[in-house]
């Protein structure tokens, strides 16, 4: 199995803080990964080196052969990584449309030069854009795909999540990092939502997914494989059933032992 993402000796500092520590992790096509750990171990700081908006301190990451490690937010995005945040990142007073059409410009920025000159090429793809929006709302929502004219902040919490993972969306990536898509949402949102991420997966079985949650019934049921972080370390690596079993996690997540 050769893998799409592949990390080695992933580390970050922030000053005397080891908040990654010698990462190495390893994503197939069309796996999803339920990443996990206490609060503060280094989870999202994964995300954010692994997208470029945190400069690693060492260590070596590739997507498909192509290096990333250190490389910009836009050129990862390019690359095919997505993402979404652990805090809602909606500009509530713009549309739904505007929300997930940023996530074009993430990939792919539009050059002054081209909005001059190439107008007729803007115009049809902001069309293509704007029919893509529509396809990815209505297949979390039909009735989200209705409101793609709307102000995100007349939306539901799960609706917001929804929009937030369709920006991740439409660039198309090749693999989907979702830091605690469950956050403020109801134990019956979450559900839904994870309901809505296995039927995606069952349309794009190639897209890779890693998956960070505090709901243990979220990773059981959507993850292939799981990891568990403590201090910015790997501690754990394999499937569900035998990470609850162990020792080691048990001790991270009571808190004991450290
Ligand atoms: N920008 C930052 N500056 C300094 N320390 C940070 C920064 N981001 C995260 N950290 C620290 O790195 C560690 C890991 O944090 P984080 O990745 O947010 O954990 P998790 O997402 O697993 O809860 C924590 O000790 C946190 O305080
Ligand atoms: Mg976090």
């Amino acid at each position: 199995m050769t893998a799409l993402l592949a990390c080695s000796g992933l580390t970050k500092r922030f000053g005397g803080l080891v908040a990654l520590d010698g990462l190495d992790f390893a994503v197939a096509q069309g796996e999803t990964i339920g990443l996990v750990g206490p609060n503060g171990s280094g989870k999202t700081t994964f995300f954010n080196v692994l997208t470029g908006l945190y400069s690693p301190t060492s260590g070596a990451a590739s997507l498909d052969a192509v290096d990333i490690f250190g490389k910009s937010p836009q050129s990862i995005g390019r690359a095919g990584v997505a993402r979404t945040f652990q805090r809602c990142r909606l500009m509530l007073d713009q549309t739904v449309f505007d929300n997930i059409a940023l996530g074009v410009l993430r990939a792919k920025p539009l050059g002054l030069l081209s909005t001059l000159f190439r107008r007729g090429r803007l115009r049809a793809d902001l069309d293509a854009t704007i029919a893509r929006a529509h396809q990815l709302a209505c297949r979390f929502n039909p009735q989200l795909g209705a409101a793609l004219f709307r102000p995100a902040g007349d939306l539901t919490m799960i609706d917001r999540r929804r929009v937030e993972i369709c920006r991740a969306l439409i660039a198309n990536p090749r693999l989907l990092l979702l830091d605690e898509p469950s956050a403020g949402m109801t134990p019956d949102e979450t559900r839904r939502l994870m309901d809505d991420l296995l039927a995606f997966r069952e349309e794009a079985p190639h897209l890779a997914v890693v998956l960070v949650e505090h709901e243990m019934d979220v990773i059981r049921r959507v993850s292939d494989r799981c990891v568990v972080l403590n201090f910015g370390r790997k501690i754990f690596e394999g499937l569900f059933d035998a990470m609850i079993e162990d020792r080691e996690v048990q001790t991270a997540y009571l808190g004991s032992g450290q």
